[in-house]
Order: structure tokens, then sequence, then C-alpha cells
């Protein structure tokens, strides 16, 4: 048996062995196309050679020296290019090991903000039911997902709830998309209301919902409305681009298709594209500048912050997207995706709603597509097709829990920046058999 705690105490997973390209292989030698990057992780694919490089070559110079006493040319580095390719003014960089120490380190950077500019009595958080910003505490508590938080709601900070801008379900018969968008601003500004806008801190958003919902974009005009709230109130919006970021949806950072400029954004996934753990805060100054004239002293750190090897890592995954063209990579190619989706499922009687942006696509699944009825959780659908497209040689996302945390289906896909046209072909009849597959094994049919 093994002595690893696994995600599932009751079944260990295959061993990986190897992993090429979009290709990982396990130690029985079974080779699965990679259609999700893990949880969108690995932009690049396995084994860039540039990356691998790079490396080496850090590891050779200095692997890791404590933020404490140095820092190093390779996380100056990535920092002088995320400053130089951000939104404007976006160029002060915290680095961490992940998503959820990104989201930490962001919502205790804009509460230390607001106690340097003499607004202590800033405290509360907003965010949005049906998201996921990380399972630390913080980042548990902001966050919406009501499975992964329910048995630790005690230990959980209060925060202020609003609705997703999720208008596949929540947009109604005869109301216009705008004025479906302006139902959710009035509904944030309400809740911002109900708590005293001046105890407010922040907005927690993530600009294109990952995992929880399933690649779902903002309608037009949602996040220039959220700004406007913000800078009306003085409250901060921190953008979760942990997994929606760097260059997954076909923009560097998935707000610049909105034209938005939030205060603080958080980065991890596609940053290091799985080479290295590693995280990061990008912060106006308008953030930081009242923190470095008054204490002088962001205080926070970990032991692992601004590790070289991991910085290394990422630059040369930042570098590879910049020199390779792969933004626009992504846009092309996820229109190719989208396209397939559309051909082989877009009449699927059980695909309801097929969204997404660049190569972040979801497919939201139901019983019945009129009344968009979804499957009996019991059922775990989501489950069954990634069983389904494991056996069948292919990694996707699937989760549960879309519409409320325990209704609903849907996969998400995020394949790595290089794939090609006829890899997402494939990737497009495999996962069409494996959705059949686990709708044939259903009790109902
Ligand atoms: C939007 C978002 N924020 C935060 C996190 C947490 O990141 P990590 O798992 O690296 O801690 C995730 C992970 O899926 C995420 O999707």
């Amino acid at each position: 048996m093994s002595h690893v705690i696994h995600r599932s105490l009751s079944a260990t997973p295959p061993i990986a062995v190897a992993a090429q390209g979009i290709h990982i292989t396990d130690r029985d030698g079974r080779r699965y196309i990679d259609a999700s990057g893990g949880a969108a992780v690995s932009c690049l694919g396995h084994g860039h050679p540039a990356v691998l490089a790079a490396m080496h070559a850090q590891i050779d110079r200095l692997a890791y020296a404590h933020t404490g006493f140095f820092t190093s040319e390779a996380s100056e580095a990535l920092a002088d290019h995320l400053a130089q390719h951000a939104p404007p003014g976006l160029d002060q960089v915290y680095f961490v090991s992940g998503g959820s120490e990104a989201v930490e380190a962001a919502l205790k950077l804009a509460r230390q903000h607001f106690v340097e500019i003499g607004q202590p009595q800033r405290t509360m958080f907003v965010a949005r039911r049906q998201s996921y910003h990380g399972n630390t505490l913080g980042a548990l508590a902001v966050g919406g997902n009501e499975w992964r938080r329910r048995q630790f709601a005690p230990l959980l900070i209060d925060v202020g709830r609003v609705s997703p801008c999720y208008e596949y379900r929540d947009r109604r018969e005869g109301e216009s998309q705008i004025a479906y968008t302006q139902r959710l601003l009035d509904e944030l500004d309400a809740e911002f209301q109900r708590l005293g806008p001046e105890r407010v801190i922040a907005f927690v958003a993530e600009p294109v919902v990952g995992a929880t919902l399933g690649a779902v974009p903002p309608t037009p005009g949602y996040l220039r409305g959220v700004r406007a709230l913000c800078d009306r109130h003085g409250i901060l919006f921190i953008a979760d681009e942990v997994m929606c970021g760097m260059g997954r949806t076909g923009t560097l950072h998935a707000v610049e298709a909105e034209g938005v400029v939030p205060d603080l954004i958080t980065v991890a996934k596609g940053l290091g594209g799985g080479y290295q753990p590693i995280g990061a805060v990008l912060a106006s100054s308008k953030v930081i500048e009242p923190i470095r004239r008054g204490s002088g002293l962001f205080q926070h750190g970990h032991t692992y912050i601004g590790h070289p090897t991991a910085a290394a890592a990422a630059l040369a995954v930042q570098q590879v997207i910049q020199r390779d063209g792969l933004l626009a990579a992504v846009r092309e190619r996820g229109d190719h995706l989208a396209r397939a989706l559309r051909d082989r499922l877009g009449a699927h009687p059980h695909v309801g709603d097929l969204r997404g942006r660049g190569l972040f696509m979801g497919i939201e699944l139901v019983q019945d597509r009129a009344s968009k009825t979804p499957f009996d959780p019991a059922l775990k659908l989501h489950a069954r097709i990634k069983a389904a497209a494991m056996a069948g040689g292919l990694l996707v996302y699937p989760m549960g829990g879309t519409i409320d945390g325990r209704r609903g289906d849907h996969v998400l896909l995020a394949p790595p920046f290089v794939v090609t046209e006829a890899e997402i072909d494939q990737i497009v009849d495999r996962l069409a058999a494996s959705i059949e597959q686990a709708l044939a094994g259903l009790p109902l049919r």
C-alpha cells in the first residue's frame, strides 16, 4: 500500500513516469493526451527543451537562496518581464509558490495597504458564489465553492457574497444581456451597501471562472462595471487569474480582453507551466507605494518565495510564449477547438452549453437541453466521464456541482498552447466517445 496521502484515500492513481509534448505516459506504458494540462497548468506541454535548459543552468549556478538574505538574477529578470507585459501600472511583483499562496498574499497586501493609508476599518472581502480561489483558509474563505468549503466553514472569515456572472443559467427569459449585467452590478453595489462600502477591502473574482463553473467568461461590460463600482467606493479589485491567466484565454492576462485594469492580479498555473511550483501577485504602485513610504515592509513571507529555480523556469516559459507567438496561437487554435466542439457536440441532446475563451473551454452537461435540468448528482456523471476518458487515453478536467456546489456537471479543456489542429480533432473525438460511454453507463438510459 502507498504511504502517500493521495487525493482519494481509497485509490492510488497510475504512476506517471514520462511526459513529452502533449503526452504523459504511465508505468504500465499507457499514453494519455493531456488535454487539460492537469488543471490548466501545462501551457507549453511537457519536456520543453528551452525550459529544461534554463532550469539546468540555474540549478548549476544557484538552486536556492533565502529572500531574507538575497535576491536573485532569475527572480529580478522574471519580475522585469512580468512588469513589462502587465496591464498599465501593475509593475510590482510578489513571488510565491502557487495559486493559493498568491491569493493569500493578495488578500494580506490589500488589507495592509488600507492599514497603512489610515483606513483600518476596512476588514471585509466580497466575492462570488461558484468560484474557487484556493484551499488555504483565507483563499477558501473568499472562494464560493460550497463543496470545498462546507466542513471548514466554521474556521473561515466572513465574506460578502454575490452571484457569479453565469449567463447560461442565470439570465432570465426575456432579459437582455445588458439588463442581466446591470442586475449583477446592482447586486454587487447592494452588497457593498449592506456591509458599508467603507468597510470593504476588495472584491475578488476570477475574470473567466475556471474549475468551479467550467470556463465561463463574463458578459460584455461586467468587469468594467465592477471596476467602476470599486472605484466609486475606494474598494480594491483583485482579479484571480491563477487559472485563466498567463495566456490561457488568448491574451496574457484575461482582463485585457475586458479593457479593465485591476489593482492586484494573482497568477500561478501557466506562469511556470508546471515545470516548477510558482505563483505571483502583480500589484499596482497605488497599492504598494503607501506601504513603501509607511512601514516599508510587507508583513508576509514564506521560505520559498522568489525561488531562483522556479523563477528561471517561469522566465523561460514566458520567453517561449513571446518568442513563438503563442498568444496568437492560443486564439487561433482556440477558434479551432471551439469549432470542433460545436461541430461534434453542439447538437448533442445532453450538452447544454459550450463556452470559454482561447484554449480554455467548458462543456456543461444536462439531462434535458430545453429545461436545462442537470443530471442527478448521485450519478456522478463528471467522474464517469473522467474515468472513461482516462481509459481511452485522454486527460480532461470534469467537475460536479456546477450550478450550486451539488448539482450540475461540466468538463474543462485546457490543452497546451502548442497543441496542433490535428491533435485538437483527436481530443474532441476522444472526448465525444468518453461522454457517450459515460452516458451509456448511466442507469437511466
Ligand atoms: C482561480 C484559482 N485560484 C486559486 C487556485 C489555487 O491554486 P493552487 O492549487 O496552485 O494553490 C486555483 C486552483 O485551481 C484556481 O483555479
